[in-house]
């Protein structure tokens, strides 16, 4: 009704002091006190590659490593993990060089529309954290919380595994590409047309 003062359903928590080390990088930000840890990473620190599917625990796109732990970010309070040393899909890289599980997600066709991706890349890098030569059950269950519509799953399990043997020194990282393709629109994309008869 107008002029009726609206109540809030939920009340609001107040902002606190949000502290940790994400992607090896000290951030301090201002959430709320009840914040969840996928909306803070998001929303607060910028990191837009944790990826919000589900928002129910069910999906694996939000994952990230807490201390090198896997966790599902929307299923965390981000208090709870304060002060911790967080990676998101952005932290896997170093500088310019892709991580040799980003390489071999895009050697061997474990990325489709790459929604996922960022999930299964952080389920995957805990895994090769853990052990260089993973058998292909130790893959499957690492990845048992990660869906994926796109790729049906082999390229992914055989993507992780050519990480791991790339990790191993059996096999070399493919060689960057020299000739990478030309920018489609080198100065800037050309003013858009209006129809006939709409000019400005
Ligand atoms: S968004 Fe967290 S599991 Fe789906
Ligand atoms: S690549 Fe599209 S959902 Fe996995």
């Amino acid at each position: 009704m107008v002029g009726e003062a609206r109540v809030p359903m939920l009340p609001q928590a107040p902002n606190t002091v949000w502290r940790a080390e994400v992607n090896d990088r000290s951030v301090e930000v201002l959430a709320p006190s009840n914040a969840i840890l996928l909306d803070v990473l998001r929303d607060n620190v910028g990191q837009l590659g944790v990826k919000r599917g589900c928002d129910l625990g069910t999906c694996g796109c939000c994952a990230v490593l807490v201390d090198g732990e896997p966790r599902l970010s929307c299923m965390t309070l981000a208090g709870d993990v304060e002060g911790r040393a967080i990676t998101t899909v952005e932290g896997l890289a170093e500088g310019h060089h892709l991580a040799p599980i980003q390489t071999c997600f895009a050697e061997h066709g474990g990325s489709q529309c790459g929604f996922c991706t960022p999930g299964f890349l952080i389920s995957a890098q805990a895994l090769l954290d853990q052990t260089s030569s993973p058998t292909e059950a130790q893959v499957n269950e690492a990845i048992e919380g990660n869906l994926c519509r796109c790729t049906g799953y082999q390229p992914i399990v055989e993507s992780i595994m050519a990480a791991a043997a790339l990790l191993r020194g059996e096999t070399e990282a493919p060689a960057p590409p020299t000739d990478p393709h030309a920018d489609p629109h080198p100065s800037g994309p050309e003013e858009p047309q209006l129809p006939p008869g709409h000019a400005r």
